[in-house]
């Protein structure tokens, strides 16, 4: 449906369950991410899918299956969740699933997709972020495409048996507006 240069973004599919679920028990990928620590199986990961469907319609979250358009192969998601109508902000998530598939771009190339369509298609002003202080890849790419760290919630995240603060980023749209970085190159 959105186009960038290597990427498609679309709607995430039953079908696509079974290849999140080559990598999605994988603990270093979900160390990362806001989630319980604990294996999720193929039937939950197909509500998942389908509860995206219903937040979509909803209009309270939409969240993207990320296509390599070359080869049509899934390599992760990327989401905008607990959209606020009224003052129009949302919280980004994103997930590279396989670290064979990191390193290459695609990540910045998807959360730029993300800040044009959120400010420019959902027409939101600011966008914010909550990344663990470990994770150090994440905050290179939220700041090199134009986040701002604001704060930080403290020891917020016990990973193996130690507490990590989770560093809070934000970024308005005349911020974003004023990068140039529109990636977009199919609506
Ligand atoms: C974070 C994530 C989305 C990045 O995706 P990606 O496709 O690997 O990102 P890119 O290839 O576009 O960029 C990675 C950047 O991190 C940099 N990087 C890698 N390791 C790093 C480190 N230890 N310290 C600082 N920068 C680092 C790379 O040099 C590259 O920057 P550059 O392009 O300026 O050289 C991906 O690693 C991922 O999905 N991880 C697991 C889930 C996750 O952490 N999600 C975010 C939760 S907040």
């Amino acid at each position: 449906m959105f186009s960038t240069k290597r990427l498609r973004f679309r709607e995430v599919r039953t079908e696509d369950v079974q290849e999140i679920m080559k990598n999605w028990n994988n603990y270093n990928i979900r160390r990362n991410l806001g989630q319980v620590l604990f294996p999720t199986s193929k039937e939950q990961e197909e509500e998942w899918v389908k509860e995206t469907w219903s937040d979509a319609k909803k209009g309270s979250a939409f969240t993207f299956a990320i296509e390599i358009k070359k080869t049509k192969e899934l390599i992760g998601t990327i989401s905008l969740f607990k959209i606020n109508k009224v003052s129009r902000h949302a919280e980004l998530g994103i997930a590279i699933y396989s670290s064979k598939h990191h390193g290459k771009g695609y990540g910045t190339e998807a959360m730029k997709f993300i800040l044009q369509y959120g400010f420019q298609v959902l027409n939101l002003e600011t966008i914010h972020l909550g990344v663990c202080e470990f994770n150090k890849p994440a905050r290179h790419v939220y700041e090199k495409v134009g986040f701002k760290k604001q704060g930080r919630k403290r020891n917020f995240v016990f990973r193996e048996g130690k507490s990590y603060d989770l560093l809070l980023y934000d970024i308005t749209k005349k911020e974003w507006s004023e990068l140039n970085q529109e990636v977009i190159s199919e609506f």
